[in-house]
This record gives structure tokens, sequence and C-alpha cells, in this order.
């Protein structure tokens, strides 16, 4: 709290010395330094603090409507960071494909450096590094191949079947459903699955249980949120905020934990190969086969909270429109029939306006709306 409060203090501060600063500049006319012309153009920006103060609380939204102003390429100074933002599809696929050579380097937030997360992991290692390559290779081949996904679905089915059996049970009792909660359970389950071949999470709660979501719920929020040292990292020392120190607990609950699961492994495949027993391979065989440790992690908290939210925004979009929902649940009777058939994810293919739900309910609440910034070379 009080270290908030602190955070705040300094960004009053901030905003305090800027305004005296700008009124000092339009009144008396003293001359500060002259904006660069080679960037793209832009609101202008405050001292200090730039254009921190036109994001507001919904940044994405903030930006869409400065872009209406400045253009599909505009500069906004944010801190100590000059940031170009990038709002037209001709201009991402420059950005994105074109030139990804030069433009798919990180600004590596504060929060992600805690026990040098950074230097192990694939989302911010930069694309040139050989060890980028080689856990890009992994996962091609090791953990989203046809193949892996193939050998894994029956455990991901096994999910879906638990939560179609807990939704049956609650709706006949009549009980009311905390649907954000309960999909966050099953992506979770169905990730851990795919990658341990385990269950992390269960629907009636128990402590386990709930401290297994806090610390991906802690990591998620602590990597998104807003942190002032990023945008000034001259207070990198004070960590006003106490993001970092959050974030060192959460990761290192998640290390151990997934440390905790390898040295199982390791124990169950060595006695495996003194007996006939034969598991199916998960991704973590895989991946303890290249001993490639810290990145089962950023998979995990990568792709638990991304789906889960994007399934929780088609749901409440399909209950606001019911004749969306009647047509989705057509389509999926039509394929399936009304049995409770357990879906085959090869059938995705015959479900094209279920997939176009999807990628509406992206267009609307993207879960990552300014994806994790790029940063260019030169
Ligand atoms: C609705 C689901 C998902 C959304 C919306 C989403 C979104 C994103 C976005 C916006 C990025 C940054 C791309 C960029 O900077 O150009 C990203 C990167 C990444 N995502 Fe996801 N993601 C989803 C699911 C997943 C899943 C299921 C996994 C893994 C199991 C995953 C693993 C990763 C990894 C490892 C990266 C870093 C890639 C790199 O830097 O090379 N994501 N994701």
């Amino acid at each position: 709290m009080i270290m908030e409060n602190l955070a705040i203090l300094v960004i009053l501060s901030f905003v305090f010395i800027s305004i005296i600063h700008h009124i000092l500049k339009s009144k008396l006319g003293i001359k500060t330094h002259k904006s660069s012309t080679k960037f793209p153009p832009g609101p202008k920006p405050l001292p200090i603090i730039g254009n921190i103060l036109e994001l507001g609380n919904q940044p994405h939204k903030a930006l869409a409507k400065l872009s209406q102003t400045y253009g599909p390429i505009m500069t906004l100074k944010l801190g100590n960071i000059t940031t170009v933002v990038i709002s037209s599809p001709m201009l991402a696929k420059q950005v994105l494909q074109i030139h990804d050579q030069i433009c798919s380097h990180r600004t590596i937030p504060d929060t992600v450096k805690v026990l040098n997360h950074h230097l192990y992991s694939m989302g911010w290692l930069p694309p040139s590094s050989p060890q980028w390559r080689i856990l890009r290779r992994v996962c091609a081949t090791k953990v989203f191949s046809p193949q892996q996904l193939d050998s894994t679905q029956v455990l991901r089915q096994k999910t879906l079947r638990e939560l179609m059996d807990f939704m049956k049970e609650k709706s006949e009792k009549g009980e009311v459903l905390n649907l954000s909660e309960i999909y966050f359970t099953t992506i979770l389950n169905s990730v851990s699955n795919t990658f341990f071949s385990i269950n992390l999470a269960h629907y009636e709660d128990s402590c386990k249980s709930q401290e297994f979501k806090d610390i991906i719920w802690g990591i998620g929020e602590e990597s998104s949120k807003p942190n002032v040292v990023d945008f000034f990292p001259i207070f990198g020392l004070l960590d006003p905020q106490g993001a970092r120190a959050r974030m060192s607990k959460h990761t290192e609950k998640l290390i151990a934990f997934v440390d905790g699961l390898m040295e199982e492994r390791l124990k169950s495949r060595a006695l495996e190969k003194e007996t006939t027993n034969k598991r199916c391979k998960d991704v973590l065989d895989s991946i303890l086969d290249v001993m490639l440790e810290d990145n089962s992690q950023i998979l995990f908290a990568a792709g638990v909270d991304s789906t889960s939210i994007t399934i929780v925004w088609a749901m409440s979009e399909l209950l606001r429109n019911p004749e969306k929902l009647e047509k989705t649940r057509e389509e999926l009777q039509c394929v399936y029939g009304k049995g409770e058939q357990v879906l085959e994810e090869s059938h995705v293919s015959k479900l094209p306006y279920l997939r176009a739900v999807v990628k509406e309910t992206w267009r609307m609440h993207p879960p990552g709306p300014l994806l994790i910034p790029h940063k260019t070379l030169r």
C-alpha cells in the first residue's frame, strides 16, 4: 500500500512539474528541446511524462481514436520511451511480416527481468539469437506439431468432458456459475494435461488449486499492468509500485512447481526404463528430451489467460446476441447431432460459423490488444 501510494506520488509530481513547465513555456516563451523530425506525427508530448495521460485506462481505444487524427502511423512519447503506433493492416504487414527481422525485438518490461527470465524465454529473446531459434524449433516440432497435438488430444477431451459434467450437475441443481473461473480452470487443465498429463485445478476449489490459479493470474497481471519503472528507468532501484517484488514471488513459485514436476517425471522415467510400462509422451517428456527447462513455464503462463479470456468474451457476446447463439448451436448440432459426443479438434474446419465467432471475439475484445510491443533494431 505504501509502495502504491509512493508510485501515485511520483506520477503526480511528474504531472505537476510537467504542467508548470508547459505553462512557463507557453506564457514566457521558454524554448526546450526541438522534437525530432525523423518520427511520424503524433500528439504534442508534455515535458517528462510525454503522452502518458492520453492513453487513459483503455489504451487500445485511446490509440484508435488518436490514429483518426494522426494517421495509421504515429509517434507517442511515453515517459522516456519513444513509441511508434501502427494502426492499419497494411502497415502491420510491413512491420510484422516484411520487415520482421528488424522489427521483432522487444523492450523488456522490468517485471519480466526477475530471475533473469528474459534471458531464457522465447517471448523476450531477440529472434536473431540462437536460443530463440532453438526454442522456436522445439515449439514447432515438439509442442505444436500435428503428431504431438494428436497424441495429447485425448487428455484435452477428458478436460472438456469434466467441464460438461460439472456444468450439467450445476444446471440441474439450478446453481449460478462464475463462467470466468470455470473457463480458467478448464483451460488451465487443458494446457496442464497437454504439458504434464495432470489436472492442476478443480472446479470445486481446493486451496492448492486456488494457489496455482493465483500464481498464473499474478504473473499475467504484473507483466501487463503499467509500471512506472518502464517509462522512467531511473526509478528501477526503487521498484515504487512493488511490481518486481510481487513478480519475483510468483515466478519463484512457478519455477519451484515446474522443477518439482520435472524431478518427479525424471524419477518415473527412470523407473519406466526398468519396467515395460509405457505412457504416451506429453510435452514435458519432449522438453526433458531437449532439456529446455525454462520454456514450459512461458508457454504455460502465455496460453492459459489468453485462451480463457477469449472464451469468456465469446460466451458473453453470444448470450448478448441470442440469434447468434442459436446459429452457433445449430451448426454444432448439424456436425455432432444432439448427443453428447466429445468434439474432435480436427473437426474445427467443419465449424466455419464458430470460427467466425472466435475471430469476431478477438476483433472486439483482443486479449492482448497491444501485442507484446516490438522494438526496432534501428
Ligand atoms: C486466444 C489465445 C491467444 C492469444 C490471443 C495470444 C496472443 C499473443 C500475442 C499478441 C503475442 C505477441 C505476438 C507478437 O509480439 O508479435 C503472443 C506471443 C506468444 N504466445 Fe500467444 N496467444 C494465445 C494463445 C497462446 C497459447 C495457447 C500459447 C502456448 C501454449 C501461446 C504462447 C505464446 C508464446 C510462446 C509467444 C511468444 C512468441 C515469440 O515471441 O516468438 N499463446 N501471443
